[in-house]
């Protein structure tokens, strides 16, 4: 059934490619995955307040899940986040299918080596390929002259920065904060799997993040000492499961003993079967 809405949609390559020649001014991408919500809205007004035109993929990609990831139900609702986006004024959204994104031969890949070895790169093996190669793809068929991403994937947004940076993508990346629920549970498409209790109990991640910040501003450096202030809390959550903690360098993801500049402390928390991630910047 044909979607009925005022946006601009174009659901194949060749079909946004033909938007994005009549488009004379700069323009503005943000790559996400759909069933949006206030974190990535923030990012769509922050490319039309930069940009002559906006463009809003939603794609969710099925190379960056693992086996056994949500992929299959992953949620979605298209015509809601038609919605949203026509109330904000996006000018194009590009949204195609799978068999479009993906011949069937296909086998060319972006791999980006060092800085996904660790952190989310680690837990989820091949899920920085996905990402890169699909975000790779995006800025060669929309060919934006600024993209837009979320603090709230902080390794993705490293790795973006590196593929640009190596591969000579025109363009520049602007990284926006995390947008947050008014109790502080930063904003994320997954947060619908979790019922009212784990919900509750999702919000761990979000105290012990503070808790990091606490000690930081008390003048605690090191970085063991944060790690396992943190871990008590979230120790102290039944329905929470730590896939990870980290203080680590924000360039490089290293773990660190010592914050002497900037650190980027991290986590991964499984809250039944939804695995939620979370961070800050310390020294930022
Ligand atoms: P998705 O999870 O849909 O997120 C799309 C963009 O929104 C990402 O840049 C993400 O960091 C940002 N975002 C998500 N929650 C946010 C929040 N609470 N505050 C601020 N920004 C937030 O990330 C992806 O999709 C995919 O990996 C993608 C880059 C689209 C490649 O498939």
């Amino acid at each position: 059934m044909p979607l009925i809405t005022a946006v601009r949609v174009a659901d194949t390559i060749a079909g946004m490619r033909r938007a994005r020649e009549e488009m004379c001014g700069t323009v503005g991408l943000v790559p996400t995955m759909g069933y949006l919500h206030e974190g990535h809205l923030s990012l769509v007004r922050r490319s039309r307040r930069d940009n002559d035109y906006t463009v809003v993929s939603i794609f969710v990609n099925p190379t960056q899940f693992g086996p056994g990831e949500d992929l299959s139900r992953y949620p979605r609702d298209i015509s809601r986040d038609l919605g949203l986006l026509e109330k904000l004024g996006t000018d194009v959204v590009f949204s195609p299918p799978p068999e479009d994104m993906y011949y069937e031969d296909a086998s060319s890949w972006i791999v980006v080596e060092k800085v996904t070895d660790r952190l989310e790169g680690a837990v989820r093996p091949g899920h920085f390929r996905g990402v890169a190669t699909v975000v790779g793809k995006l800025f060669n068929i929309v060919e934006p002259h600024r993209a837009y991403f979320g603090q709230k994937d902080a390794q993705q947004v490293v790795v973006i920065q590196k593929i640009v940076a190596d591969l000579d993508f025109n363009l520049e990346v602007v990284v926006c904060p995390t947008v947050r629920e008014p109790d502080g549970l930063a904003m994320s498409s997954r947060n619908s799997y979790l019922d009212s209790e784990q919900r509750r109990a999702a919000l761990v991640l979000y105290h012990s993040l503070q808790k990091a910040q606490r000690e930081y501003s008390a003048g605690v450096r090191d970085a063991g000492r944060i790690r396992r202030e943190m871990a008590e809390i979230l120790q102290s959550e039944q329905l929470a499961e730590v896939d990870y903690i980290s203080v680590a360098s924000p360039l490089t993801m290293e773990e660190l003993d010592t914050v002497e500049d900037q650190a980027l402390v991290s986590l991964a928390v499984k809250i039944g079967k939804t695995r939620l991630i979370d961070n800050i910047v310390l020294g930022g």
